[in-house]
């Protein structure tokens, strides 16, 4: 059942219909972007900051995932990052975090469920 700290954030069905979507949302009082995907059957969301030089994943191409899809990668230097908990796996910024957003899926909706997070768009 949804409740005041869940937010929508798009369809299971968008979802699995793109590589990934960006949602415009302010999180801990700075307005941000987050990208959100699907990957081995479940939903993932991160505030859409390489921790390198906190440029967007998707800067300089329209894709988050490097060629083997197997690992988010930030288009700006290639530094790349593990789907699952957003770790770094490059050396610069070896075990340092993408910030995660906490979703959950309902009847094929998918909601941020963060506290401090309210949508802009
Ligand atoms: S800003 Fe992401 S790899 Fe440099």
């Amino acid at each position: 059942m949804a409740n005041d700290k869940l937010k929508p954030a798009c369809t299971r069905h968008e979802l699995d219909q793109a590589d990934f979507l960006t949602r415009s949302i302010q999180f801990k009082k700075q307005p941000v972007s987050a990208i959100i995907f699907a990957f081995e059957d479940s939903v993932y969301a991160y505030v859409n900051h390489c921790m390198h030089m906190h440029r967007p994943l998707n800067c300089e191409q329209d894709a988050i995932f490097d060629e083997t899809g197997k690992y988010l990668r930030c288009s700006m230097h290639g530094f790349i990052f593990d789907p699952k908990t957003g770790e770094c796996q490059s050396p610069v910024c070896f075990g340092q975090r993408l910030q995660a957003l906490r979703l959950e899926e309902i009847d094929g909706t998918v909601y941020f469920a963060e506290k401090h997070l309210t949508l802009i768009d």
